[in-house]
């Protein structure tokens, strides 16, 4: 049987956006912390950034902590925030000196001041930057994010600046997070569960979803690369017919 090694016509994905699980259940299988798993699902992303600037992929999003995270035990929530504080001093320089641009998104107010700080630096350092843009999904929700769209739209329209008869699609998707970024193509998640953990709701709409039993301190480049091939295959057809998309590439 044929095996599949390359990405197809280099149809690589503009936006990945991915759910990295598995880090507590990595530590638990050696018999170690979950925080272990944590810092070793840091190091796993280090190397998936790294792969994906060199790669030419225009942004990656990843989910650190969702607005449920903090249903945690307390000791591993305060745990991860300094474990979220030490990594981005650690690789601020590195990303910078890539030409990444960092950004994040979700409601930033509830982390602790030092927490804002660092990330209100990290964004400011490589708010130039014009290489791959990395998002980081902090104290994220899909449904805080339309509820969020919501209230400013509200707003819009008691400030006269819009009329309700006005609001579309397009409207809506400009109120939401990453709407000025390349819609996700390609969805990974890790760690074996087949559920969206209300990650970009709305977002997804038309995102390629790729589920692999890995856990995320073991997703290594390889691994990222069979996503890629596993995306290169997908025809994508947005409602149409698969005549038709053939029709249209043969055109
Ligand atoms: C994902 O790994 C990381 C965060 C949610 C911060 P988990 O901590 O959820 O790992 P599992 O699912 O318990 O293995
Ligand atoms: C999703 O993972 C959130 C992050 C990876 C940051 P969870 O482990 O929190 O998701 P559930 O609770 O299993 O759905
Ligand atoms: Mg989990």
């Amino acid at each position: 049987m044929a095996h599949v090694t390359a990405v197809k016509n280099n149809r690589l994905p503009r936006h990945v956006v991915i759910i990295m699980d598995g880090n507590g259940r990595w530590a638990k299988q050696r018999g170690l912390p979950r925080i272990a798993g944590h810092k070793a699902g840091v190091s796993a992303l280090r190397e998936i950034v790294a792969n994906s600037a060199e790669k030419g992929i225009e942004a990656l999003t990843v989910y650190a902590f969702s607005s449920e995270n903090w249903d945690r035990p307390g000791s591993e929530v305060s745990r991860l925030m300094e474990l979220f504080i030490s990594s981005l001093q650690q690789e601020i320089d590195n990303l910078n000196g890539n030409n990444i641009r960092i950004r994040f998104i979700g409601d930033r107010t509830a982390f602790p001041g030092k927490l804002q700080s660092s990330i209100g630096e990290a964004e400011k350092i490589t708010c130039r930057n014009t290489g791959m843009q990395f998002v980081i999904a902090a104290n994220y929700g899909g449904r805080w994010d339309i509820t969020n769209a919501f209230k400013l739209l509200v707003n819009k329209i008691r400030c006269n600046d819009i009329c309700a008869d006005e609001i579309d699609e397009q409207m809506i998707h400009s109120f939401v997070s990453l709407s000025d970024l390349p819609e996700p193509d390609l969805f990974i998640r890790t760690g074996g569960e087949m559920r969206i953990s209300n990650y970009l709701l709305w977002q997804l709409a038309y995102t390629e979803l790729y589920f692999t039993e890995r856990l995320w301190p073991d997703f290594t480049p390889e691994h990222f690369e069979s996503a890629l091939i596993w995306f290169s295959n997908r025809e994508r057809r947005f409602g149409r017919t698969s005549e038709q998309i053939k029709r249209e590439k043969r055109a």
